[in-house]
């Protein structure tokens, strides 16, 4: 019963859904395409595509490597919508704005939410290329006054203290497991989201601190999350470790005046580029546990 949605959403559903063959007036699932991890959408059978910039309610993203699109079709005979590039705080959006998609997806009938990222990576054990099953995540969005829930609640979509217990889908998370031991992928992680607001990256400081608390850093996916969790859908997330993070060594952690004197102190910079690179270069693999995932999910 759409009356007792707010009328943004209503719009934005109203206008998808009157565009849409019946085969894809609902959806099993929604994803939502990371930096780099574009390509995710090739996969998708007889699509219906749509411009962010003309679906109302939505933002445009402007980051380059994110192209904007939504993408409605068949993956593995399961209908999905699938976003290609999303929302981010730091392009100005506010948390409700970059989340907002979230909700229209639950309108559609979707109740598995598949996000992923681009992250630098925190755990000593990572390594540039990984894939990290997101286990929990530490969202300083959420803590510094930008939780996407903030306002008054949305009582059609769900409870005004929602709980964040078990935002990222334990089944779920097995059943991406499965799916990526059946692509013969052996190298699969799981770990601690951490997000920041960005568009900077974290100082040595805040890297060795985030350190503490988690696996991967990056800008993006918590507010998705809580959003997707508060409406009731089972989230997966998925990060693909695109650099490193360094902590850069104090004075005194060297030996020698001669081994300081021989140290470069500049700590490597990240590129935007290189985050995109490493995306090209296994967006593939993602791409093939993704569908593996959606196919097993059929199955169960
Ligand atoms: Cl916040 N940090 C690093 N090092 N790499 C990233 C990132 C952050 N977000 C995406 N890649």
């Amino acid at each position: 019963d759409l009356s007792k949605f707010p009328d943004n959403y209503v719009n934005c559903y109203k206008y998808l859904y009157d565009k849409l063959p019946n085969e894809l007036k609902s959806v099993k699932m929604a994803i939502v395409c990371g930096s780099g991890l574009n390509n995710l959408a090739d996969k998708i059978k007889n699509t219906v595509t749509f411009d962010y910039k003309d679906i109302p309610g939505f933002a445009v993203s402007t980051v380059a490597g994110h192209r904007g699109k939504l993408v409605f079709g068949i993956l593995a005979n399961s209908p999905v919508v699938c976003m290609v590039g999303r929302f981010h705080f730091y392009e100005g959006h506010s948390a409700q704005k970059v989340s907002f998609p979230i909700r229209i997806f639950r309108m559609f009938g979707a109740k598995v939410l598949v996000l992923t990222n681009a992250a630098g990576g925190l755990n000593p054990n990572y390594n540039t290329g990984d894939l990290v099953i997101i286990r929990d995540h530490v969202s300083f969005l959420n803590f510094t006054g930008s939780n996407p829930l903030i306002g008054q609640n949305e009582s059609i979509f769900g409870e005004r203290f929602p709980p964040m217990l078990n935002v990222y889908n334990h089944h779920l998370r097995y059943l991406f497991t499965q799916a990526a031991a059946q692509c013969n992928y052996t190298n699969l992680k799981e770990g601690t989201y951490i997000c920041l607001s960005g568009p900077s990256y974290e100082t040595p400081a805040e890297a060795r601190f985030f350190s503490t608390i988690g696996d991967v850093v990056g800008m993006s996916t918590a507010p998705e999350a809580t959003v997707g969790n508060h409406c009731g859908m089972q989230v997966i997330g998925i990060s693909l470790v695109t650099n490193m993070v360094n902590q850069k060594p104090t004075l005194s952690s060297f030996k020698s005046p001669e081994e300081i004197a021989a140290q470069n102190y500049e700590a490597p910079t990240i590129s935007h580029a290189e985050v995109i690179e490493v995306g090209n270069q296994k967006a593939k693999i993602l791409e093939g546990i993704v569908e593996k995932f959606t196919e097993i999910l059929e199955q169960n």
